[in-house]
């Protein structure tokens, strides 16, 4: 069994992450009541610059394989925002019901559809070895949030050919179509693939 720290406190995505990942011969940690973990300050523009910023600063303070990840909505009225700013679009604490809320003021001016999507970068850091993956998943924002799974937008997110909201479908229904469940699965493979390259 081989360890890696998934980079993230945030239990949502924990909770994901650890599902997608959980039929392997891998033990996941996270950050969730780590009182040591450094800041991660996400300094980076895009979604890959933010993932590998994260893996990079938790790889350094434990010396243990770690994936970074970075993940977010971004909306086509909103010229792509709020992107790499999802988790502090309404202030650098926000929750997750006061960026709701300001994703919705904000798009009061639009006409419906609000075409969206979620995308997420996921990176591995060994301290020799990067492998990198992205998936996304296309959608659109409706007007009242709708559904208690999930966290942050899914309950204003309806995944194109879906009638429900993100936050409706049931954690299985949605890792089997999320942006993070598309990077998750491409990154296991390539770990698994390097793993396997240097056994031999
Ligand atoms: P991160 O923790 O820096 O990756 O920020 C991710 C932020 O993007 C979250 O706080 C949410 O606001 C948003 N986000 C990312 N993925 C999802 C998702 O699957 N559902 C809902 N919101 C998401």
């Amino acid at each position: 069994m081989r360890e890696i720290i998934f980079a993230s406190g945030n239990k949502g995505k924990i909770e994901e992450v650890g599902h997608i990942l959980r039929s392997e011969n891998i033990k996941i940690l996270s950050l969730l009541g780590i009182d040591a973990a450094p800041e991660i300050i996400e300094s980076g523009s895009t979604f890959e610059e933010n993932a590998k910023i994260k893996a990079e600063v938790i790889y350094n303070a434990f010396r243990v394989p770690v994936i970074g990840d970075d993940s977010g909505l971004s909306v086509e009225q909103l010229g792509g925002g709020p992107g790499v700013y999802s988790a502090r679009y309404a202030g650098e604490h926000a929750t997750d019901e006061e960026n709701n809320i300001k994703l919705l003021g904000e798009l009061a001016a639009y006409p419906e559809p609000h075409n969206a999507k979620f995308i997420c970068a996921a990176a591995y850091f060994d301290g020799i070895k990067w492998l990198t993956a992205q998936g996304e998943i296309n959608g659109r924002i409706i007007k009242v949030q709708r559904g208690n799974n999930g966290f942050g937008y899914d309950p204003l997110f309806l995944p194109d050919g879906y009638t429900l909201t993100t936050a409706e479908l049931s954690m299985e229904e949605k890792n089997k179509i999320s942006h993070r469940a598309l990077a998750f699965n491409q990154l296991k493979k390539l770990i698994l693939k390097h793993w396997s390259e240097n056994e031999k």
